[in-house]
């Protein structure tokens, strides 16, 4: 049976992948580089050096590690400024009601996000009391497909993974749920999110008494 629910945050809990996507496309504006709005899948959930590298594509070798620090800066800089006055209006359509479901089951509950600014984001939203465990961003070796981020959100919150359900909206977290063991419930379209056990196409259609039940 489930004993714990790891969320991802951008685009499951919080209102932000867009954000991230135009922060994204603006840089590529400002660098001339090519876009297609096809990336934004394969940017989701990918940590920030590794989205640099893929907005880069076939350019990535003409700059230099200090140049391709500055254009992450940069990209952070305008997604700062967009997240500058989130709050509780910025929670997707029935996060609120997930969290607050698996808190009155009893269940534990981590945040299993890649991005900096998800521990400041938790709390400007009013939900960060909800979590038993934020896995630190900055502290992972290796970014989502590696399913690094699920082990150690499952050992901090000592359930181990065959007990975990990892929510995700993005292709590489569905991925990393699945490579930790755990079981995947995909939060966006279907035929995108294809290696998930269950897609929902947000969470006001969450149940969790659906998951709860032993496999
Ligand atoms: C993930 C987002 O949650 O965090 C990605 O889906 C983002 O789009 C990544 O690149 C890293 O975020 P940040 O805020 O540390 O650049
Ligand atoms: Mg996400």
């Amino acid at each position: 049976a489930i004993e714990a629910l790891i969320f991802d945050l951008d685009g499951v809990l919080a209102d932000t992948a867009h954000l991230h996507h135009a922060a994204w496309k603006r840089l590529a504006g400002e660098l001339g580089l090519p876009w297609d709005d096809d990336i934004g899948e394969r940017l989701k959930g990918v940590d920030r050096a590794t989205s640099l590298d893929l907005v880069l594509g076939e350019a990535a070798g003409k700059y230099s590690a200090e140049q391709k620090q500055q254009f992450a800066d940069r990209k952070n800089g305008y997604y700062r400024e967009a997240i500058g006055t989130f709050s509780a209006r910025d929670l997707l359509p029935g996060a609120l009601a997930a969290l607050t479901a698996a808190r009155s089951a009893g269940l534990k509950i981590a945040l299993a996000s890649a991005s900096r600014s998800a521990g400041e984001l938790v709390e400007r939203m009013g939900i960060a009391e909800f979590f038993d465990h934020v896995v630190d961003a900055s502290t992972l070796a290796r970014a989502k497909p590696d399913p690094e981020i699920f082990r150690r959100a499952a050992a901090a919150l000592g359930v181990p993974p065959a007990r975990c359900l990892g929510i995700e909206d993005a292709q590489a977290g569905v991925a990393a749920i699945k490579s930790a063991g755990m079981a995947a419930l995909g939060i966006g379209d279907a035929r995108v999110l294809r290696d998930a056990d269950a897609v929902l196409p947000d969470l006001t259609s969450f149940e969790l008494g659906k998951f709860l039940a032993p496999a």
